[in-house]
């Protein structure tokens, strides 16, 4: 047959595909999320979450030895603090968990690159992100807890802020208090684009963070909209995010291509704790691959447009980078 062209010229081999592969990863656009709880000597397997685990803070050389022996130097922490109360004081204690775990990886490891969610589900005992007025969440009262936050998290040496809340104004009202404080060089990742999801439940389970009532959709945003996202990294980006998150990952491929497209910020996508779940699940009952659709899924939220990626598959990805199973 007389075709002039035949893409498959380009798929004849493993070099071939490799030398013409349009989406290029590296392990350093891998972060990597941890959870530290209070107490000593644990290490304990998240049953919601298996192969990750609640860390106490005593244990840091342990898992900072275990990222760098995969290349994995960029940490997203989140704390499981033993006190709740209405208005998550244990979220902005000096000595509270995020506190004193961001303090020990730095003074274990200063090149670990730290960055902090900064929300107060896992620290109100009513397991919303903010102050509550009645059954709601009090947007502006709530702004100025968020920005105390973050500062105590920064002062710790954190080296980069992440708020995942969805209260309006989040980032500014941040970077007015780290700007006003000296911090003017620490960059906020926003979680800009984060949906009401169900993909967060293993989540909620590891973190002790489910809402003790109603739901997060006065916050969240609603799974159909797609213009909505834009305009809350329209938000963002004006009051001074330094990169965009979009979370959850596959199910919001879509999004994540329009956000990419749209703005020249650095984009980031979570691949939440549900995707990272059901695919251990699916493994488990022997139905798929696991190694190759952590790849086939990681691959196509960056061919999607994400310049980063947080992951509880980071450690394993990164070595699937290195050995060329992807990347
Ligand atoms: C805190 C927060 C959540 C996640 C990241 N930060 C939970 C939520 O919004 O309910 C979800 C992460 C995951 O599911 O892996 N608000």
């Amino acid at each position: 047959m007389n075709l002039t062209k035949r893409p498959r010229r380009l798929r004849g081999n493993a070099s071939i595909r490799s030398m013409v592969r349009e989406t290029r990863v590296s392990p350093e656009s891998l972060i990597y999320p941890v959870f530290f709880v209070e107490g000593e000597g644990i290490q304990k397997e998240i049953p919601s979450l298996p192969g990750q685990y609640h860390w106490s803070v005593d244990k840091v050389p342990t898992l900072v030895e275990l990222c760098k022996s995969h290349g994995v130097s960029r940490l997203l922490l989140f704390g499981i603090p033993d006190h709740k109360d209405d208005h998550a004081s244990a979220a902005y204690d000096e000595n509270g968990i995020i506190q004193k775990a961001v303090r020990a990886i730095k003074a274990y490891d200063p090149e670990l690159y730290v960055i902090t969610d900064v929300c107060m589900c896992e620290y109100t005992d009513h397991g919303h992100c903010g102050i509550l007025c009645g059954h709601e969440v009090d947007n502006d009262k709530t702004l100025e807890y968020l920005a105390k936050i973050s500062l105590s998290h920064v002062v710790a040496g954190a080296d980069m802020v992440a708020p995942s809340d969805m209260m309006d104004g989040r980032i500014g009202a941040i970077r007015r208090l780290l700007d006003e404080h000296g911090y003017v060089n620490t960059p906020i990742m926003s979680y800009a684009a984060k949906y009401a999801s169900a993909f967060y439940g293993p989540f909620r389970d590891a973190a002790g963070s489910a809402p003790s009532f109603g739901d997060r959709k006065g916050y969240q945003m609603d799974p159909h909209n797609v213009k909505e996202a834009l305009k809350e990294c329209d938000l963002d980006v004006e009051e001074g995010a330094d990169i965009l998150m979009v979370k959850p990952a596959l199910p919001y491929l879509d999004v994540l291509t329009k956000v990419a497209d749209r703005y020249d910020l650095p984009i980031c996508a979570y691949a939440v704790s549900g995707e990272y779940a059901m695919v251990k699940a699916a493994a488990a009952a022997g139905l798929v691959d696991e190694y190759r659709i952590m790849c086939e899924s990681a691959i196509s939220v960056y061919r999607a447009g994400a310049d980063m990626l947080i992951t509880y598959y980071a450690l394993e990805l990164a070595d699937a980078m290195r050995k060329g199973d992807i990347g």
